[in-house]
Formats: structure tokens, sequence, C-alpha cells
């Protein structure tokens, strides 16, 4: 495949699948994304958050990036499938060394960090993109990319595996989804490069797990992004189902939710499923 495409003011090319690896190691060493970063590109795998996962067992602790131009096992937070169909979407996953790694702040930083690349890959965005607690990002309301965040096991420590799927150049989506998702593509009105936003991502992410990043500064940048604060929300929540309203988020306790009868909940994004989050009045 090799797109090139223009959209007003704005060229995008893509190169062939089989020259991604090279370029992705080319671009990382000039711009000394992650040093010592070592890129794998599959044709098709189950899943890139696998290989990963795998590698870490094995004794690696990063860092590694992994792409693939097709997943036949792709995953989902919550058990869910992430269907993608060949040769069009961001299938990447990074295995990297991350002190205390687990918690919701990485999540919240990976989630700024999607949205940025996402940003500077397409600037013929005509919409701002936005986060979706825990974390998906939208644009117009629909969502454009997930993020799977997994601990390789018990015996790994302190190594994390990012598994983020962002819709590039699909044209349609199954009816299921399709009021609901959205790619690159079709908001900009033309192809944009995977390998650029895989080079942005890469950015990105170095930025914003940066260990001198402040806390605070992660979630104020995460909340400036976020349309959730103040709505009504209905959750699945550690076996209950919890209706009120967000009040806050806590990088360490979740989404913060004022139920109905005035008792505040945390609702932890490992243990929590949102059902139902309704526009901002
Ligand atoms: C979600 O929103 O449920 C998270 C989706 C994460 C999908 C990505 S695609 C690359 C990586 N490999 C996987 O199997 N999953 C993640």
């Amino acid at each position: 495949m090799n797109l090139t495409h223009r959209t007003p003011g704005h060229i995008t090319s893509e190169p062939p699948w089989a020259n991604t690896q090279s370029m992705l190691e080319k671009e990382v060493r000039q711009r000394q994304i992650f040093p010592g970063l070592s890129v794998r590109a599959y044709e098709s795998i189950e899943s890139t958050n696998d290989i990963c996962t795998a590698m870490a067992q094995q004794g690696s602790r990063g860092p590694l990036v992994v792409m693939a131009n097709h997943q036949s096992a792709g995953r989902g937070r919550q058990g869910n499938h992430w269907e993608s169909p060949a040769g069009c979407n961001l299938l990447l996953s990074l295995l990297l060394e991350i002190p205390n790694g687990g918690h919701d702040l990485l999540s919240l930083a990976v989630s700024l960090a999607t949205a940025e690349a996402i940003e500077r890959t397409a600037p013929t965005l005509p919409v701002e993109c936005r986060v979706k607690w825990p974390n998906d990002i939208l644009l117009s309301g629909c969502k454009v990319a997930g993020i799977l965040i997994e601990k390789p096991a018990s015996n790994v420590a302190g190594v994390a595996v990012i598994g983020i799927g962002v819709n590039v150049n699909q044209q349609s989506f199954p009816p299921e989804l399709a009021h609901d998702a959205v790619s690159l593509a079709t908001v900009c009105g033309g192809a944009v490069s995977r390998l650029t936003l895989a080079t942005e991502l890469l950015v990105a992410l170095q930025q914003w797990l940066s260990p001198s990043l402040v806390k605070d500064t992660i979630i104020a940048q995460w909340k400036a992004r976020c349309d959730m604060l103040g709505r009504r929300v209905s959750l699945e929540s550690a076996g209950s189902t919890i209706h009120g309203m967000v009040e806050d988020i806590d990088p360490f306790n979740g989404l913060v939710v004022r139920e109905d009868n005035g008792v505040l909940r945390m609702c932890h994004a490992a243990l929590s499923r949102m059902v139902r989050c309704e526009p901002a009045t």
C-alpha cells in the first residue's frame, strides 16, 4: 500500500508496510526517542500487547515498540475484542520500565500523549481531541482511540505494556459501532500516515511519561481535556451499580462520583465499566 493524499494545506503519505520497521527505527534514532528503543513491525500477529508481554516474561525490560498491520486477536479493556481491518489503523504496544507503574496516573499520561500525538499528526483536525475516563480518546464525542495498559505478571516487576489502538484510515465501522466510533481519515477528509502518527506518539509518550513530570500537571491537563466532570453517569463498579455526578478524577482512586443519596464513591478503572455518560446540559 502506498497512500498519498492531499488534505487542505497538508499532504500525508504512507510508505509500504514492509518499510515501517526500518523507517520507524530511523526516526527514533534521529529524534532520540526512548534511547535504546527496539522496534518490531509485523504484518499480522495475534496482539501487539501479547508480543510485549511474552518479551517481558523472557526477561526484556524494554524499551520495545511493537506494531502490526493486522491483529487476529486484538484485545480491548475488560475482555473486549479490538477489531481492526488490516492495513489501515495504528496498532502499537510499548514495553517500558515504569517504577510504580500500575496506578491510574500512567493511564492519564498515556491518554494525554495519545491525544497530543493525534493533534500533531493531523493538523487539519477541525476539533480538539478529548479524553473520556478511564482512557478513551474522542473526536466530536466519538471514540478514535483506545488504550489497554497491562502489567506482564507479578514476577515481572516495574514494567508495563502500553497498548494503543487508533482508528486512522478506517472508512466505515460495523453497525454496532457506527454511532460511537470515528477515524482520523473520516474527520480530516484524507488519509493520515500511520508512520508519522507512531513517531509522534512515541515522542509524546516520552514527554508525558518522563519521571520529572509533576503529577499535578498530568491531572490538570487531563481534566482540561475531559468533558466528564459535572456530568451524570451510570457505572458498574466492584459489583454494584452507581448513578450520580462525576465530582472529580483521582489518579489513585479513579473516578469520584457523588451518588444521588449523597455518598461519595471512588470507582477504580480496573473494576469499573461505564454504562452511560449523559451529555452536558
Ligand atoms: C479499549 O479501548 O478497549 C482498548 C483498546 C486497545 C487496543 C490496542 S491495539 C494495540 C494493542 N494490542 C492489543 O491487543 N490491544 C491494544
